[in-house]
Protein backbone atom coordinates (compact mmCIF):
# COMPACT_ATOMS: atom_id res chain seq x y z
CA UNK A 1 0.00 0.00 0.00
CA UNK A 2 1.15 3.61 -0.35
CA UNK A 3 1.94 5.53 2.75
CA UNK A 4 2.20 9.12 3.27
CA UNK A 5 5.28 9.33 5.66
CA UNK A 6 6.39 13.07 6.11
CA UNK A 7 5.23 15.87 4.92
CA UNK A 8 7.65 19.08 3.93
CA UNK A 9 6.40 23.18 4.00
CA UNK A 10 8.83 26.09 2.40
CA UNK A 11 8.43 29.11 0.55
CA UNK A 12 8.82 29.18 -3.36
CA UNK A 13 10.05 32.28 -4.25
CA UNK A 14 11.43 33.25 -8.01
CA UNK A 15 14.60 34.51 -6.81
CA UNK A 16 16.06 31.78 -5.36
CA UNK A 17 15.41 29.86 -8.25
CA UNK A 18 17.52 32.64 -10.12
CA UNK A 19 20.28 32.16 -7.38
CA UNK A 20 21.02 28.78 -7.75
CA UNK A 21 20.53 28.83 -11.40
CA UNK A 22 22.93 31.54 -11.69
CA UNK A 23 25.48 29.61 -9.13
CA UNK A 24 25.06 32.58 -6.51
CA UNK A 25 23.55 30.19 -3.98
CA UNK A 26 27.29 31.50 -1.85
CA UNK A 27 27.05 34.57 -1.88
CA UNK A 28 26.54 37.09 1.53
CA UNK A 29 23.28 37.62 0.81
CA UNK A 30 22.10 33.94 -0.09
CA UNK A 31 23.86 31.71 1.51
CA UNK A 32 22.61 31.92 4.98
CA UNK A 33 19.00 31.12 3.15
CA UNK A 34 20.62 27.97 1.59
CA UNK A 35 22.06 26.71 4.90
CA UNK A 36 18.54 25.97 6.30
CA UNK A 37 17.98 23.73 3.49
CA UNK A 38 21.28 21.35 3.91
CA UNK A 39 19.71 19.26 6.84
CA UNK A 40 17.11 18.85 4.65
CA UNK A 41 18.92 17.79 1.82
CA UNK A 42 20.44 15.23 3.36
CA UNK A 43 17.40 13.91 5.10
CA UNK A 44 15.30 13.21 1.87
CA UNK A 45 18.42 11.92 0.25
CA UNK A 46 18.08 9.02 2.90
CA UNK A 47 14.43 8.77 3.14
CA UNK A 48 14.30 8.11 -0.77
CA UNK A 49 10.72 9.16 -1.10
CA UNK A 50 9.30 7.68 -4.32
CA UNK A 51 6.97 9.88 -4.98
CA UNK A 52 5.90 13.88 -3.60
CA UNK A 53 2.11 14.90 -3.89
CA UNK A 54 3.55 18.64 -4.27
CA UNK A 55 0.50 21.30 -3.42
CA UNK A 56 1.70 24.90 -4.77
CA UNK A 57 0.21 27.71 -6.71
CA UNK A 58 0.44 28.78 -10.20
CA UNK A 59 1.19 32.15 -10.94
CA UNK A 60 -0.69 32.73 -13.95
CA UNK A 61 1.28 31.02 -15.64
CA UNK A 62 -0.17 27.66 -17.01
CA UNK A 63 -3.40 28.94 -16.38
CA UNK A 64 -4.12 32.48 -17.83
CA UNK A 65 -7.22 34.92 -16.05
CA UNK A 66 -9.73 33.40 -18.39
CA UNK A 67 -9.48 30.18 -16.88
CA UNK A 68 -9.08 29.38 -13.42
CA UNK A 69 -9.84 25.88 -11.62
CA UNK A 70 -9.30 26.12 -7.56
CA UNK A 71 -8.04 22.74 -7.15
CA UNK A 72 -6.00 21.11 -10.53
CA UNK A 73 -4.42 17.80 -10.46
CA UNK A 74 -1.69 16.77 -12.63
CA UNK A 75 -2.40 13.66 -14.05
CA UNK A 76 0.30 13.88 -17.04
CA UNK A 77 3.53 11.56 -17.23
CA UNK A 78 5.62 14.68 -17.24
CA UNK A 79 5.21 18.61 -16.87
CA UNK A 80 7.52 20.50 -19.03
CA UNK A 81 9.42 23.63 -16.90
CA UNK A 82 7.11 27.39 -17.52
CA UNK A 83 8.97 30.12 -19.51
CA UNK A 84 7.87 32.52 -16.64
CA UNK A 85 9.36 35.82 -18.94
CA UNK A 86 13.24 34.80 -18.63
CA UNK A 87 13.42 31.80 -20.13
CA UNK A 88 12.63 28.21 -18.78
CA UNK A 89 14.21 27.58 -15.84
CA UNK A 90 17.37 24.60 -16.37
CA UNK A 91 15.98 22.41 -14.53
CA UNK A 92 14.79 18.64 -15.67
CA UNK A 93 11.42 18.00 -16.94
CA UNK A 94 9.41 16.76 -13.72
CA UNK A 95 7.95 13.70 -13.95
CA UNK A 96 4.17 12.39 -13.02
CA UNK A 97 2.84 9.50 -11.26
CA UNK A 98 -0.34 8.92 -13.82
CA UNK A 99 -1.53 5.82 -12.05
CA UNK A 100 -1.56 7.41 -8.42
CA UNK A 101 -2.97 10.81 -9.79
CA UNK A 102 -5.77 9.47 -11.86
CA UNK A 103 -6.63 7.01 -8.78
CA UNK A 104 -5.77 10.29 -6.48
CA UNK A 105 -8.61 12.28 -9.19
CA UNK A 106 -10.97 9.50 -8.69
CA UNK A 107 -10.86 8.93 -5.20
CA UNK A 108 -10.93 12.85 -4.51
CA UNK A 109 -13.94 13.45 -6.74
CA UNK A 110 -15.74 10.64 -5.36
CA UNK A 111 -15.06 11.88 -1.85
CA UNK A 112 -16.65 15.33 -3.23
CA UNK A 113 -14.14 17.53 -3.87
CA UNK A 114 -14.64 18.62 -7.77
CA UNK A 115 -10.78 18.80 -8.77
CA UNK A 116 -9.86 20.06 -12.74
CA UNK A 117 -7.50 16.80 -13.98
CA UNK A 118 -4.95 18.43 -15.92
CA UNK A 119 -3.66 15.57 -18.59
CA UNK A 120 -1.13 19.01 -19.77
CA UNK A 121 0.45 21.15 -17.51
CA UNK A 122 3.16 23.72 -17.33
CA UNK A 123 4.71 23.75 -14.05
CA UNK A 124 6.32 27.44 -12.70
CA UNK A 125 8.54 28.33 -9.86
CA UNK A 126 5.93 27.51 -7.37
CA UNK A 127 6.37 23.77 -7.73
CA UNK A 128 10.61 23.68 -9.17
CA UNK A 129 11.97 26.22 -6.39
CA UNK A 130 10.84 24.16 -3.96
CA UNK A 131 12.36 21.25 -6.01
CA UNK A 132 16.00 23.00 -6.26
CA UNK A 133 15.58 23.44 -2.41
CA UNK A 134 15.27 20.12 -1.56
CA UNK A 135 17.19 18.25 -4.36
CA UNK A 136 19.46 21.05 -5.03
CA UNK A 137 21.10 20.83 -8.68
CA UNK A 138 19.99 17.51 -10.04
CA UNK A 139 20.28 15.87 -13.61
CA UNK A 140 17.50 14.24 -13.51
CA UNK A 141 14.94 14.56 -10.38
CA UNK A 142 14.85 11.71 -7.58
CA UNK A 143 11.21 11.37 -7.01
CA UNK A 144 8.17 11.28 -9.22
CA UNK A 145 5.25 14.36 -8.61
CA UNK A 146 1.87 14.77 -8.40
CA UNK A 147 1.07 18.54 -8.71
CA UNK A 148 -1.89 20.05 -7.19
CA UNK A 149 -2.42 23.45 -8.17
CA UNK A 150 -4.56 25.32 -5.65
CA UNK A 151 -5.80 29.20 -6.93
CA UNK A 152 -4.74 32.14 -4.77
CA UNK A 153 -3.98 34.24 -7.50
CA UNK A 154 -7.71 35.44 -8.12
CA UNK A 155 -10.36 36.09 -5.47
CA UNK A 156 -12.25 33.98 -4.13
CA UNK A 157 -9.20 31.14 -2.58
CA UNK A 158 -10.68 28.31 -1.04
CA UNK A 159 -10.84 28.68 2.97
CA UNK A 160 -7.91 26.97 5.05
CA UNK A 161 -10.30 24.90 6.45
CA UNK A 162 -11.62 23.40 3.12
CA UNK A 163 -7.96 23.34 2.25
CA UNK A 164 -7.40 21.07 5.31
CA UNK A 165 -10.00 19.03 4.45
CA UNK A 166 -8.37 18.20 1.17
CA UNK A 167 -5.59 17.17 2.95
CA UNK A 168 -7.57 14.32 4.66
CA UNK A 169 -8.88 13.39 1.35
CA UNK A 170 -5.50 12.77 -0.02
CA UNK A 171 -4.71 11.02 2.87
CA UNK A 172 -7.32 8.68 2.61
CA UNK A 173 -6.84 8.87 -1.66
CA UNK A 174 -3.32 8.17 -0.92
CA UNK A 175 -3.76 5.12 1.62
CA UNK A 176 -5.75 3.30 -0.84
CA UNK A 177 -3.94 3.00 -3.67
CA UNK A 178 -2.71 -0.38 -4.16
CA UNK A 179 1.23 0.10 -4.38
CA UNK A 180 4.30 0.23 -2.24
CA UNK A 181 4.82 3.73 -2.42
CA UNK A 182 6.98 5.98 -0.09
CA UNK A 183 4.89 9.22 -0.61
CA UNK A 184 5.65 12.93 1.13
CA UNK A 185 2.94 15.58 0.49
CA UNK A 186 4.65 19.02 0.07
CA UNK A 187 2.90 22.23 0.48
CA UNK A 188 4.43 25.63 -0.76
CA UNK A 189 4.41 28.96 -0.54
CA UNK A 190 4.22 31.91 2.20
CA UNK A 191 5.19 32.88 4.40
CA UNK A 192 3.89 36.54 5.24
CA UNK A 193 4.33 38.89 2.13
CA UNK A 194 2.90 41.24 0.08
CA UNK A 195 3.82 41.91 -3.30
CA UNK A 196 1.43 45.03 -4.25
CA UNK A 197 0.01 47.85 -3.06
CA UNK A 198 0.89 50.78 -0.64
CA UNK A 199 1.82 47.53 1.82
CA UNK A 200 3.94 46.04 -0.31
CA UNK A 201 7.18 44.85 1.05
CA UNK A 202 4.89 43.76 4.78
CA UNK A 203 6.58 41.25 6.49
CA UNK A 204 5.28 40.15 10.12
CA UNK A 205 7.44 38.26 12.41
CA UNK A 206 5.14 37.04 15.06
CA UNK A 207 2.79 35.36 12.45
CA UNK A 208 4.84 33.86 10.80
CA UNK A 209 6.83 32.06 13.78
CA UNK A 210 2.79 30.95 15.24
CA UNK A 211 1.97 29.38 12.52
CA UNK A 212 5.22 27.47 12.44
CA UNK A 213 4.28 26.58 16.04
CA UNK A 214 0.97 25.93 15.53
CA UNK A 215 1.22 23.57 12.60
CA UNK A 216 2.48 20.69 14.88
CA UNK A 217 0.89 21.90 17.55
CA UNK A 218 -1.88 23.55 17.23
CA UNK A 219 -3.52 22.92 13.67
CA UNK A 220 -7.15 23.57 14.65
CA UNK A 221 -6.17 27.20 15.56
CA UNK A 222 -4.77 27.56 12.14
CA UNK A 223 -7.82 25.58 10.44
CA UNK A 224 -10.15 29.34 11.81
CA UNK A 225 -7.82 31.71 10.03
CA UNK A 226 -10.24 33.57 7.50
CA UNK A 227 -9.41 35.28 4.33
CA UNK A 228 -9.32 39.08 5.78
CA UNK A 229 -6.81 37.37 9.02
CA UNK A 230 -4.44 36.54 6.34
CA UNK A 231 -4.79 39.72 4.01
CA UNK A 232 -4.34 41.49 7.51
CA UNK A 233 -1.61 40.10 9.27
CA UNK A 234 0.31 37.83 6.31
CA UNK A 235 -0.12 40.57 3.58
CA UNK A 236 -1.77 39.86 0.14
CA UNK A 237 0.34 36.34 -0.50
CA UNK A 238 0.46 35.35 2.62
CA UNK A 239 -2.93 33.41 1.80
CA UNK A 240 -0.77 31.35 0.23
CA UNK A 241 -0.46 29.98 3.60
CA UNK A 242 -3.59 27.56 2.42
CA UNK A 243 -1.34 24.91 0.93
CA UNK A 244 0.78 24.54 3.87
CA UNK A 245 -2.77 23.20 5.60
CA UNK A 246 -3.42 20.69 2.74
CA UNK A 247 -0.33 19.19 3.37
CA UNK A 248 -1.13 19.53 7.49
CA UNK A 249 -4.36 17.73 6.50
CA UNK A 250 -2.81 14.88 5.01
CA UNK A 251 -0.08 13.50 7.78
CA UNK A 252 -0.98 11.54 10.89
CA UNK A 253 -3.02 13.78 13.83
CA UNK A 254 0.19 13.69 16.12
CA UNK A 255 3.34 13.96 13.91
CA UNK A 256 6.86 14.74 14.98
CA UNK A 257 8.73 17.83 13.81
CA UNK A 258 12.15 17.21 12.77
CA UNK A 259 13.03 20.65 11.01
CA UNK A 260 12.19 23.99 11.18
CA UNK A 261 13.63 27.20 9.88
CA UNK A 262 12.93 30.95 9.28
CA UNK A 263 14.66 33.33 7.59
CA UNK A 264 14.03 37.52 6.31
CA UNK A 265 13.84 37.59 3.97
CA UNK A 266 14.46 36.25 0.87
CA UNK A 267 13.20 39.05 -2.18
CA UNK A 268 9.89 40.71 -0.93
CA UNK A 269 9.18 37.66 1.57
CA UNK A 270 9.69 35.48 4.93
CA UNK A 271 10.86 32.21 4.14
CA UNK A 272 9.04 29.91 6.08
CA UNK A 273 10.56 25.83 6.23
CA UNK A 274 9.42 22.66 8.10
CA UNK A 275 9.70 19.00 8.04
CA UNK A 276 6.23 16.73 9.40
CA UNK A 277 7.45 13.31 10.06
CA UNK A 278 3.38 11.17 10.16
CA UNK A 279 4.07 7.96 11.89
CA UNK A 280 1.42 5.22 10.86
CA UNK A 281 -1.58 5.67 13.00
CA UNK A 282 -4.12 2.79 13.50
CA UNK A 283 -6.25 4.00 10.67
CA UNK A 284 -3.62 3.15 8.54
CA UNK A 285 -1.99 0.17 9.92
C1 LIG B 1 7.99 36.54 -4.47
C2 LIG B 1 7.37 35.59 -3.65
C3 LIG B 1 6.42 34.71 -4.16
O1 LIG B 1 5.75 33.79 -3.42
C4 LIG B 1 6.12 34.75 -5.51
O2 LIG B 1 5.24 33.85 -5.99
C5 LIG B 1 6.71 35.70 -6.34
C6 LIG B 1 7.65 36.59 -5.82
C7 LIG B 1 9.03 37.48 -3.95
O3 LIG B 1 9.20 37.59 -2.72
O4 LIG B 1 9.71 38.11 -4.74
FE1 LIG C 1 4.06 32.72 -4.74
Amino acid sequence: MARITAGVTTSHVPAIGAALDRGEDKSDYWAPLFAGYEWSKKWIAEERPDVVVLIYNDHATAFSLECIPTFAIGCADEFAIADEGFGARPVPTVIGHPELACHMAQSLILDEFDMTVMNQMEVDHGLTVPMSLMFGRVESWPVRVVPIAVNVVQYPPPTGERCFKLGQAIRRAVHSFDEDLNVHVWGTGGMSHQLQGPRAGLINQPFDHAFLENMNANPTALRAISHLEYLREAGSEGIELVMWLIMRGALSEQCNELHRFYHVPASNTAVGHLILESPLDEETT
